[in-house]
């Protein structure tokens, strides 16, 4: 018993305090939580809890980092991936494609942050990658195109280090699952595969030019990951093409509901529950309602007033804004705006 007395003292002793954890009240995935449960043990788990702080920071930021794309990708929408936290658990506690998005977008957070947090030279355990990228040794990869003709190139720079990155969210998000086979235990480890591929499928090449003034006779070449708002907009779309599952006969597997479609690939989002349609709120699905959200009477998509206030009608009302106007510019070199007034309507459901 003792030494494990002695490493949870240590910790609090730690700067683990709130501002690390800042987001806490706000995050999806609270790594506090998931140190409290596994701390204890041999697992790799339990040894990035008990003494890994710099990873658990960044793991903190990756789930944040997740958070705030997904409300971004989100906002338009009747579910607007809100942050508030009873809601988010009922939302996480079912299997619905939002869930799918959810888990799948907390994962790639979680990679990505480390792995930016590697090439910064911010954490121990890891660096970029110098020279030849070991994951991509024998494969060609598409330069983008150089601004001057040249047809030398070499790896060179820091790439990212992805392969680090993914482990690491693997060990953090998935190994407490690995002994479960429910079928909403594989789903979610499906989906956090599907967010993670996300960033390792979209890896591009970026470029140097070295030579004497301007030319281009050599050019260095390293990985970069995608932006994080890419990987956001590809699982977007993973999302809007989602793939319901149901478990196979033994348990241990899923299939696709329908035996007309195709089964889903390793970077798709699955599902295996219906949505809610999130109109009102509702204790039970974690649904809002869109009482009072603001919509668009131009828009035809989901931010439409007929979509998003689900036919209930929506309220006008005119607000005042401040707006820079009557510019001039002052030689040199400043521009000078003044402060006006303008009236805009908005409308917010019913
Ligand atoms: C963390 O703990 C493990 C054993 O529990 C040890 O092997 C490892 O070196 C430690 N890492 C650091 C950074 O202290
Ligand atoms: C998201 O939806 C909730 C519930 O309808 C609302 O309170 C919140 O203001 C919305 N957030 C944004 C950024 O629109
Ligand atoms: C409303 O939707 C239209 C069409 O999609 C878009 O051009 C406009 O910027 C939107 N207005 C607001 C206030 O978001």
């Amino acid at each position: 018993m003792r030494p494990v007395v002695i490493a949870s003292c240590l910790l609090l002793l730690a700067p683990i305090t709130d501002s690390w954890w800042a987001s806490g009240s706000a995050v999806i995935l609270d790594p506090r939580m998931v140190c409290k449960k596994n701390r204890r043990g041999r697992g790799r788990l339990a040894q990035i809890c008990r003494n890994e702080t710099g990873l658990l920071k960044e793991i903190s930021r990756g789930v944040t980092l997740g958070a705030t794309e997904c409300a971004h990708q989100f906002r338009h929408r009747r579910w607007n991936c809100t942050t508030q936290r009873r809601s988010m658990r009922k939302i996480l506690m079912r299997d619905t494609r939002e869930t799918g998005f959810v888990n799948a977008i907390t994962a790639a957070g979680v990679a990505f942050a480390i792995t930016r947090a590697c090439t910064a030279g911010s954490l121990l355990e890891c660096s970029c990658e110098k020279g030849i990228p070991k994951s991509r040794r024998g494969r060609q990869p598409i330069l983008p195109p150089s601004p001057v003709p040249t047809d030398r190139w070499q790896w060179g720079g820091c790439s990212d280090n992805v392969r680090f990155g993914l482990k690491k969210s693997r060990e953090f998000m998935d190994s407490r699952y690995r002994k479960r086979s429910d079928i909403k235990t594989l789903i979610k480890l499906h989906n956090h595969n599907a967010g993670r591929l996300a960033i390792k499928n979209n890896m591009k090449v970026e470029c140097k030019c070295h030579g004497v003034s301007g030319s281009c006779t050599l050019r260095t070449c390293w990985w970069r990951m995608p932006t994080f708002r890419e990987v956001g907009d590809i699982l977007r779309d993973r999302f809007e093409g989602a793939a319901k599952v149901i478990a196979s006969n033994d348990g241990d597997n899923f299939l696709p509901e329908s035996t007309s479609i195709k089964p889903p690939g390793k970077k798709d989002i699955i599902y295996s529950e219906e949505s809610p349609d999130f109109c009102n709120p509702n204790i039970k699905t974690g649904s809002l309602g869109t009482q009072g959200r603001q919509c668009n009477i131009t828009s035809a998509g989901t931010d439409s007033c007929d979509q998003l206030c689900c036919r209930r009608g929506y309220a006008q009302a005119t607000v005042k804004e401040t707006e820079n106007c009557k510019c001039e510019f002052k030689w040199c070199c400043e521009v000078l705006c003044k402060t006006c007034y303008v009236k805009r309507e908005i409308q917010t459901c019913k």
